[in-house]
C-alpha cells in the first residue's frame, strides 16, 4: 500500500511540475524523456566512434572494423570481437532502416570487412574445409588473427552477423536491389548459417567468455539466423544448407529451462545458479514485435521469459552484494550485472544490462500491445504480481471495459522507465558509457571506457521506447517441435564471399606440428611460443601462441600445443616466458627452425610433427607482488 501511495505522489509532483524532493531511485518518467532526448545521439555517435577507418577514438582500425572499446590497457579492448561487432550492427542497420541514411556507407564497410575475416585463419581454426575458423570470437582491429589464450571457440558470432546481414538484406530486397542482396550479401550470410547447421550442438564458450559448454544466448540467436535465412534463402532462390537445422534447434532452446527460469550455460559443470543476464540479452536480440508469446523462441512477453527475467533481476536485489541497490522497492528497476557470482573487475553493474531490462521490458509491452491482449499464468504470475500487485492469472484483453489491460502496461512501462532512471543516475555528465559502474556509491564508471556495445544498447533501448521496432523475422505459421530433440548437425559449405571482396582462400593443406618444450617455471610465469609467421605472431609476444601446462611434473616441466600451420613452409620459432607482475617478457637465446611436414588430407586433425625442444636461455623469477 505504501508503494502505491509513493508512485501515485510522484505522479502528482511530476504533472504539477513541482519540485518536491522525490527519491532519486524512483521513476521518473519527465526525466527520462529528456534524459533518452539527449543520450541517444550521444550514444549513436559513441558507436561510431569505435569503428574504423575514421573513428575518432580508434585510430588503426580498418575499414568495417568494430573495436569493442578504444581502452588499451586495464582492460585491453583494443580488438574487434564477432559478438560485439554484429550487435552493434544490427543496432545500426535498425537506424538505417529507421531513416539515419548517413549509416550506410559503415554497412557497407562491415559487410567488406567481414567477407575478408570470414576466410582469416585463427586458432579456432581454418575457414576451409571445415568452417571452424568462424567460431572466433576476436581478432585485431586490422582484421588479422589474434593467438593469446582465449575462451574459445564462441559460436554467437556467426548467427548474430548473420541475422545483421540478413535484416540488411532484406532491406535491400525491399528497395530494388535484389541482386546485390544475392550475389554480394548472401555469400558471407550462407557461410555462416552454414556454420550454425553444422556446429549449433557442439560445445563453445558463452557470451562472457568463461564458461564452455551450451549457452541460451548462442542458441536462440542460432535459431532466430536459420529461421530468418531460411526465409531470405527462399526469397532469393538459393539453397541454405544448415537452415533445415532450425527445428531441432529450438527444441533444445527449450531444454535450458529448470521449472523456475532458463539456465543461461547446460552442459558444463559450473556451480553457479544460471540466473544470468544471458537469457534477457538474448530475448531482446530475437524480439519480434509480431510474434507470439507462447512462439518456442522464447519472446520477452513469453512467460517463461518473464519468470527469468524476474529470478535475475531479484537475484541483483542483494544490498550486501550491491549496496547501490539497498532500499529500492520491489517495483523499481535496478543496476544489474551479469550474474551475481561474477568476479570480472568485481563483479559490478553493467549499463548495457540495466538498459537491456528496460529494452526487455519495452519489447514485452510493443508485443502485448499488438496483441491488445495480455495472459497472466501460474508462471508469470509473480512478475506481475510484484509491479501490479491486483494482478491475478488470466487474459486482460485491451478492450475489457474496466482498463485493467492497460493499468498493466502502465506499471511494466514505468517498471522499464526505472532501469533507464538507474542508468540516467549513473551515467556522467558527458554521456560516455563504460562497459560497467561501482556496485557501491557513487557507482563510477569502470573497466572499459567507451564500450561500443553499451552505446548500442542504449540506442535499441531507446528506440523500444519510442514505438521503433526491428523488421520482424518470425514466420506466422507456428514452428511444430520435433516430438523428441536430436543432436542432430549438417555438413556446412563453406565458400569466400568474393563478391563482397573475400580473397581466393583455398582450402588450406595445414598440418599439426605439436611444440613440446621443457621449461621450469614458477607458479604464475607462463610459456608462449612466438615466430616469423602470422599464425605463430610475427615475433610479436602479443600476438603469441599460449602453451599448456596441464602435463606439467616436476620430472618433466612440460609445456606443449598443438598447432596448425602451412604445410611445407618453414618457420623460425622460439618460446617466450611471460612474467608475472608486469615484469619484461624474457626471450631464448637461441633461434629454432622448422619445416612443417606435408599434409594428411584424409586426417587434417593429425599432429604431423612433434618437437622435443629444451628451454634456452635466462630462467624468470617472480616479482613478488
Ligand atoms: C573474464 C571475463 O569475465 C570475460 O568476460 C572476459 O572477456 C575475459 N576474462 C577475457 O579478459
Ligand atoms: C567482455 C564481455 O564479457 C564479452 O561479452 C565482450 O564480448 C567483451 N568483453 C568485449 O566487449
Amino acid at each position: 500500500m505504501l508503494r502505491l501511495i509513493t508512485k501515485y505522489a510522484v505522479a502528482v509532483a511530476a504533472l504539477s511540475s513541482l519540485s518536491i524532493a522525490s527519491p532519486a531511485r524512483l521513476p521518473r518518467a519527465v526525466d527520462v524523456d529528456a534524459f533518452i532526448a539527449a543520450q541517444r545521439p550521444i550514444a549513436l555517435q559513441g558507436t561510431l566512434n569505435n569503428i574504423g577507418p575514421n573513428g575518432s577514438l580508434v585510430e588503426g582500425a580498418s575499414a568495417g572494423y568494430v573495436v569493442a572499446s578504444p581502452s588499451k590497457v586495464n582492460p585491453n579492448y583494443f580488438y574487434t570481437w564477432s559478438r560485439d561487432s554484429a550487435l552493434t550492427l544490427k543496432a545500426l542497420v535498425d537506424e538505417f532502416i529507421l531513416g539515419e541514411t548517413s549509416l550506410q556507407q559503415y554497412i557497407e564497410d562491415h559487410v567488406h570487412a567481414q567477407a575478408v575475416l570470414q576466410t582469416v585463419s585463427n586458432p579456432s581454426g581454418t575457414f576451409l574445409p571445415s568452417g571452424k575458423g568462424l567460431g572466433e570470437p576476436k581478432y585485431n582491429v586490422d582484421g588479422t588473427r589474434f593467438n593469446g589464450n582465449w575462451g574459445r571457440p564462441q559460436r554467437d558470432g556467426p548467427a548474430l552477423r548473420a541475422i545483421a546481414l540478413i535484416t540488411y538484406s532484406n532491406w535491400l530486397i525491399a528497395n530494388g536491389q535484389t541482386s546485390k542482396a544475392k550475389t554480394v550479401i548472401w555469400p558471407i550470410i550462407s557461410n555462416d548459417l552454414s556454420y550454425v547447421g553444422q556446429y549449433w550442438n557442439s560445445t563453445g564458450f558463452d557470451l562472457w567468455e568463461e564458461v564452455s559448454g551450451s549457452s541460451f544466448f548462442t542458441t536462440q540467436a542460432q535459431y532466430r539466423a536459420l529461421v530468418e535465412g531460411n526465409t531470405l534463402a527462399e526469397e532469393l532462390g538459393v539453397e541454405c544448407t544448415g537452415c533445415d537445422q532450425a527445428p531441432q534447434v529450438v527444441c533444445f532452446l527449450q531444454s535450458y529451462w529448470n521449472g523456475e527460469y532458463f539456465v543461461a550455460n547446460i552442459n558444463t559443470n559450473t556451480i553457479r545458479t544460471g540466473k544470468d543476464a544471458n537469457t534477457m540479452l538474448g530475448s531482446i536480440s530475437i524480439f519480434d514485435v509480431n510474434a507470439s508469446c507462447d512462439s518456442p523462441s522464447i519472446q520477452p512477453c513469453n512467460s517463461r521469459g518473464l519468470s527469468s527475467f524476474k529470478a535475475f533481476v531479484d537475484s541483483f536485489r542483494n544490498a550486501s552484494l550491491y549496496p547501490i541497490n539497498a532500499d529500492i522497492p520491489i517495483d523499481s528497476g535496478i543496476a544489474l550485472g551479469r550474474y551475481t557470482e561474477d568476479v570480472y573487475y568485481e563483479g559490478n553493474p553493467w549499463y548495457l544490462i540495466t538498459a537491456g531490462a528496460a529494452e526487455y521490458l519495452y519489447d514485452a509491452i510493443a508485443q502485448w500491445k499488438t496483441q491488445e491482449a495480455l495472459t497472466i499464468d501460474d508462471t508469470s504470475l509473480a512478475f506481475f504480481q510484484d509491479i501490479y500487485p491486483a494482478a491475478r492469472t488470466k487474459t486482460y484483453s485491451s478492450n475489457d471495459t474496466c482498463a485493467e489491460f492497460s493499468h498493466i502496461i502502465d506499471a511494466v512501462h514505468n517498471y522499464a522507465d526505472s532501469f533507464v532512471a538507474v542508468v540516467e543516475q549513473y551515467t556522467p555528465a558527458n554521456g560516455s558509457l563504460s562497459e560497467q559502474f561501482n556496485k557501491t556509491a557513487p557507482g563510477n564508471p569502470l573497466s572499459a571506457y567507451d564500450l561500443t556495445w553499451s552505446y548500442a544498447a542504449f540506442v535499441t533501448m531507446a528506440e523500444r521506447r519510442a514505438g521503433q521496432y526491428p523488421p520482424s523475422w518470425e514466420p506466422s505459421t507456428a514452428v511444430t517441435l520435433p516430438a523428441q530433440c536430436a543432436a542432430s548437425s549438417v555438413k556446412g559449405s563453406y565458400v569466400p564471399a568474393f563478391a563482397a571482396g573475400a580473397p581466393n582462400v583455398t582450402a588450406s593443406c595445414t598440418s599439426y606440428v605439436q611444440f613440446a618444450v621443457n621449461a621450469s617455471t614458477y607458479f604464475g610465469e607462463n610459456i608462449y611460443l612466438v615466430g616469423n609467421t602470422t599464425d605463430l605472431g610475427s615475433w610479436d609476444v602479443n600476438n603469441a601462441q599460449p602453451l599448456l601446462a596441464s602435463n606439467y611434473t616436476s620430472e618433466r616441466p612440460l609445456w606443449y600445443a598443438a598447432i596448425a600451420l602451412t604445410a611445407g613452409e618453414t618457420i623460425d620459432y622460439g618460446y617466450a616466458r611471460q612474467e608475472d607482475c608486469d615484469q619484461p617478457w624474457i626471450f631464448e637465446t637461441v633461434n629454432r627452425t622448422l619445416v612443417v611436414p606435408a599434409c594428411d588430407e584424409t586426417d587434417v586433425e593429425a599432429i604431423r610433427a612433434e618437437t622435443n625442444d629444451a628451454w634456452t636461455g635466462p630462467a624468470g623469477s617472480s616479482g613478488g607482488c
